[in-house]
């Protein structure tokens, strides 16, 4: 029975969902266990879509990942001190606090925290806030007072960790105490920064209620990624963040500034915060987006190196497969079977990004310093970004490296991206004899060739 033409799209939309699913299996198990850091702004609160922002949370706390939330207040204290008719005054964005303007803080600062703990409870999570934070007052400085703003000492990462233990949602939150019990104001991104230098922490969120970082105006540094539509830096490593931050001095916002120098501190550290995440939680879903899939949907900073090349193992050969499947549906591809794959493993080469595959290659030693370069696919989400380039590059240098003279590859329908590697066309005669006796007059490929 042929096919009707609704039904094909509806397997692959099938496929689609499936893929996802294998995903973020994949990433659960890699997560489970791990601490992540939440820095959540306070303007959010008012937002229609915070509860969602919310469940989304206790979800990750469902599937056990350990997490810590730390409150901004910012815009809490603005609306309680505007009702109570004080002004505060700021120097270089740093509030002084006074004895009048203290207790609005802390009220704000319960207001806030009150506000999340229930959200928690009523998606049957335990939220709890405690004041782990030690501090110490910000003192005088260039002749000004700063009275009851203080600075981050430390933060009692044994009780967090305490706490995270009997699963818990540790909260902290802009208040810290000095030895004497006095409390003072803090700014929560230092809270937030401490705690990711003293705790080993696998993500840290700064959740907030604008766009992830803008390319708008911005001088991109080469090398960074960019989301397809342009707007938002999607991954950039330390070295574009020091570019950033020393190439757009008037572009950048204090807060886009301030966060990046935080990224910055808490990733560079030995054993330190593998990634940090700048999302805008305006937008429905994208704590998930950004945790559950490869393209995510805010700013990623990252201090290793993101993408990698490295052997394929038996572990991969499905996917491997599933990669290919497609491009062999659509011709570009021979097939291959699994064991067929499971036999030349080693010859196989995996692009990962962040221990997602977007592509894969494999260089087969014919013998007389003679390879066959084959299988190069990349997975259409990642098309054109260089992934395939990369992978062609390392497996030219490979064969450079075990000193093969000669490179050959069939191809159907990538000739001419094949050419931009210095390939030339040659025919089936110019095939090492074995793989001349076995070329597919029917599938017809052409034959590329280059001398290393
Ligand atoms: C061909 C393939 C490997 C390219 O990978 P990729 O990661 O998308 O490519 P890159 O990002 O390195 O390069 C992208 C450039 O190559 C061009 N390109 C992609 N496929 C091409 C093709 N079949 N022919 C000519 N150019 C092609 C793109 O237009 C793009 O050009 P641009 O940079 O000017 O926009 C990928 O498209 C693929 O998996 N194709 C199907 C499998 C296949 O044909 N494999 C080769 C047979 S072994």
């Amino acid at each position: 029975m042929t096919k009707s033409k609704t039904e094909l799209p509806q397997r692959y939309a099938n496929r689609a969902s499936v893929n996802t699913i294998r995903e973020v299996f994949d990433y659960i198990s890699r997560y489970r266990g791990k601490i992540f850091v939440l820095k959540i702004e306070d303007s959010l609160i008012g937002n229609p879509l915070f509860p969602l922002l919310m469940k989304d949370i206790i979800q990750l706390h469902n599937i056990g990942v350990q997490l810590i939330i730390v409150t901004g207040t910012r815009t809490t204290i603005a609306r309680n001190l505007t009702a109570a008719g004080i002004k505060s005054t700021f120097v270089k964005g740093i509030r002084i606090t006074p004895d009048s303007v203290l207790p609005h803080i802390k009220l704000a600062a319960m207001e806030v925290v009150q506000t999340i703990i229930s959200h928690l409870a009523a998606g049957g999570a335990n939220g709890i806030m405690g004041n782990w934070t030690k501090a110490r007052s910000l003192g005088v400085r260039k002749g000004i007072d700063f009275q009851w703003t203080g600075q981050v000492e430390k933060v009692r990462s044994d009780i967090v960790h305490k706490l995270l233990a009997q699963e818990f949602i540790p909260v902290l939150y802009n208040i810290g105490l000095n030895a004497k019990g006095d409390c003072y104001n803090l700014n929560s991104n230092q809270i937030t920064r401490q705690l990711c230098l003293d705790l080993n922490i696998e993500k840290l969120f700064f959740i907030r209620s604008q766009d992830a970082l803008t390319t708008k105006g911005l001088l991109i540094p080469p090398g960074a990624q960019v989301h397809p539509n342009g707007k938002i830096l999607s991954n950039i490593d330390l070295s574009h963040v020091d570019f950033i931050l020393s190439n757009n001095h008037t572009v950048l916002s204090p807060e886009d500034r301030e966060l990046l120098a935080h990224a910055k501190a808490v990733i560079s550290r030995p054993n330190g915060v593998n990634r940090v995440h700048i999302i805008d939680g305006r937008k429905e879903g994208r704590l998930l987006q950004e945790v559950f899939t490869s393209v995510g949907g805010g700013t990623m900073v990252y201090g290793n190196r993101y993408a990698h090349i490295r052997r394929a193992t038996q572990d991969d050969v499905p996917e491997i497969m599933h990669l290919m499947d497609g491009y062999v549906k659509k011709g570009n591809l021979v097939m291959r079977t699994d064991l067929d794959i499971k036999n030349q493993i080693n010859d196989y080469y995996i692009y990962e990004v962040d221990h997602a595959i977007y592509g894969c290659g494999a260089l087969y030693d014919m013998g007389q310093r003679c390879a066959e370069i084959g299988a190069i696919a990349v997975n259409t989400a990642y098309k054109s970004k260089g992934v395939g380039r990369g992978i062609m590059q390392y497996l030219i240098q490979k064969a450079r490296d075990k000193n093969i003279k000669t490179l050959f590859l069939l191809t159907t329908r990538a000739a001419d991206w094949f050419f931009e590697f210095g390939f030339i066309q040659g025919r089936p005669e110019d095939l090492p004899e074995h793989r001349k006796n076995n070329y597919n007059m029917e599938r017809n490929s052409r034959v590329l060739l280059l001398d290393l």
